[in-house]
């Protein structure tokens, strides 16, 4: 992986759209101290650390088309985790299935952070992460790039005049038919129930074909194992003694 990189730094040496810049940075997390935002110490040397590891990706727009010849080198089926925050999902499915690849996209680089760190930690060669809005994703990928989507835990977005955010609205969902196989998997998992229910409706406006769905995961003998891998927010609700909503589709 790291091959990839340098042969991209060495190929691109303008790799980055100013626009891109200026958003990755206005949503880096600050700390408020009157009017002056300070980053804390932390955050700011795991941002600059995200920049040399060679398993994480930012700006690089030339991957579009080429994840599997450049960054895993092989022809594996690509899954990607959005919203991945610190990655859990990704590391947990790379170490269960060997022969796929993974790449999980948040645009939280501090967040990110954990998971690459983790990765190169145990020297899981088929998980990469990319620090981007998932707005972008269409430039980060061709049509059928992708074999399979999970979403994990969106930000719900609950008020009506943010409905466009959420990562299940008809746009996102353009985005993601834009770039996933025909009859790919994308996997929703959510403890809430708003969101829920506009995912359900969103779908059956698009036409899209709900392969299982249920409002109580845990309730049932799960369809598949690896539902049982629980993410940090998962944990959380958990904890909190949410229920877990869960639903599967093919967009058409
Ligand atoms: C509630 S957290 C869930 C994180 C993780 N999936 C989990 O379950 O622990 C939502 C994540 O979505 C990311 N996010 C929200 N909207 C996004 C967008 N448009 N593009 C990229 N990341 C986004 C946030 O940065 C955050 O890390």
């Amino acid at each position: 992986m790291k091959a990839a990189k340098s042969e991209f730094q060495r190929t691109n040496p303008n790799l980055c759209g100013a626009d891109d810049l200026i958003r990755l940075n206005d949503l880096t997390v600050h700390n408020k101290i009157g009017d002056t935002e300070v980053m804390s110490k932390k955050k700011l040397q795991r941002l600059a650390e995200l920049e040399t590891f060679p398993n994480v990706f930012q700006l690089q727009k030339e991957l579009q088309g080429n994840w599997n010849r450049l960054v895993f080198k092989n022809s594996n089926p690509i899954t990607l985790e959005l919203a991945c925050g610190k990655g859990e999902y990704s590391l947990a499915m790379a170490r269960k299935f060997p022969q796929r690849n993974f790449i999980g996209i948040d645009i939280k680089g501090a967040r990110i952070w954990r998971g690459a760190k983790t990765a190169m930690d145990e020297q899981l060669i088929n998980v990469a992460f990319l620090r981007t809005y998932i707005d972008h994703l269409p430039e980060y990928f061709l049509q059928d790039e992708v074999e399979e989507i999970w979403i994990l835990f969106p930000d719900p977005y609950v008020k009506k005049s943010k409905e466009n955010k959420r990562l299940t609205s008809s746009s996102f969902l353009k985005r993601y038919q834009q770039i996933i196989k025909t009859d790919g998997l994308v996997h929703l998992k959510t403890d809430d129930n708003q969101l829920f229910q506009f995912t359900l409706e969103t779908l059956m406006q698009q036409g899209a074909k709900i392969i299982f769905r249920t409002s109580d995961l845990y309730s049932e003998d799960l369809p598949d194992e690896i539902l049982n891998e629980k993410t940090f927010y998962e944990k959380m609700h958990l904890a909190n003694k949410k229920t877990i909503k869960y639903v599967k589709f093919i967009l058409k």
